[in-house]
């Protein structure tokens, strides 16, 4: 009786249009996440996603989930081309697909999903959508299988944008800068993902916490940080940091990554060891699989 009420609401509901092609991938999706603003989220997400398509050769593509549009802005001199508004797609009423709104840039392998200001009153209408915790996920059903990885700039707050990367997600990554707030953020983000794997994503896991924006003047604090983390969280706090470098912040500023800009610079190298880091801990885990 129950498949046939099913059967029945499928005729008249009529099948789902063909309306993407399906690719041969299945990514790993990894959301860049801490509710603390400015502790290196988006520096990280495109640092990362550069290399992870340009050193490593992965399919990769970054999406901007933070209406701030800093993803765009920090490679506006790669992209190629204009796309359609995520916003657009997250509250569009059929099922529209992530692909919709990718561009592509210079880098080989990497494209990203364009800035949108719109992000930001998203927010507040995914609050009315049924299963609005779903969103997301539903729409990187072809995109994902278009990639080997997709990283998720999160915005700096806990809200139904955040929700929806983590529901997304197979993983987060946590910057955190060596400072107490960002200490207690990471416990809080730590906390949030404990109720969603509960409940919305069983599959959520954590690929680690990046400690960034060292400041080799202020050793007994990024010391005293360091030690709290490892204590609390052990080896989920990855073994390679980043440390201050002026380079980067010039990078964004001429819209090009820290590979094109200042190859050797110490921040270039962080990050890639850092991409490398994480390419071990997934290769030795599921989130390989
Ligand atoms: N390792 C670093 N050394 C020097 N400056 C950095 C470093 N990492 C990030 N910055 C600078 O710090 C600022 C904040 O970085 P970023 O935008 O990546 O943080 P965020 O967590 O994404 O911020 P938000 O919460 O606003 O999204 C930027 O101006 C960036 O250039
Ligand atoms: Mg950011």
């Amino acid at each position: 009786m129950r498949e046939m009420l099913r059967q029945g609401l499928k005729r008249f509901l009529g099948a789902e249009p063909a309306r993407y092609a399906r690719g041969r991938r299945n990514a790993t999706i990894i959301a860049i996440s801490s509710q603390k603003g400015g502790v290196g989220k988006t520096t990280t997400t495109v640092s990362l996603g550069a290399a992870l398509a340009r050193f490593h050769g992965r399919a990769t593509l970054i999406l901007d989930m933070d209406a701030q549009g800093h993803v765009h802005e920090s490679l506006r001199e790669h992209v190629v081309g204009q796309g359609g508004r995520l916003s657009s797609i997250l509250l569009s009423s059929s099922s529209a697909d992530v692909l919709d709104s990718i561009v592509s840039t210079t880098i080989a392998n990497l494209h990203i999903t364009p800035a949108d200001r719109h992000l930001s009153e998203t927010e507040s209408l995914l609050a009315t959508k049924i299963g609005k915790e779903f969103i997301l996920r539903d729409a990187l059903k072809y995109t994902r299988t278009h990639y080997d990885f997709i990283l998720i700039d999160c915005p700096p707050n806990l809200g139904n944008l955040t929700l929806n990367a983590l529901v997304a997600a197979d993983a987060v990554l946590i910057p955190c800068d060596p400072s107490p707030l960002a200490i207690s953020g990471v416990g809080e983000i730590i906390r949030t993902m404990a109720t969603i794997n509960e409940r919305l994503n069983r599959d959520l896991d954590i690929l680690g916490i990046l400690l960034t924006r060292i400041d080799g003047r202020n050793r007994t604090v990024n010391e005293a940080v360091e030690r709290e983390l490892r204590r609390d969280y052990g080896d989920l706090v990855l073994d390679n940091t980043i440390g201050v470098n002026t380079g980067l912040a010039k990078s964004q500023f001429s819209g090009t990554s820290i590979y094109d800009y200042d190859p050797e610079s110490r921040a270039a190298l962080q990050y890639r060891k850092v991409a490398q880091e994480m390419m071990a801990r997934m290769m030795g885990s599921v989130l390989s699989s």
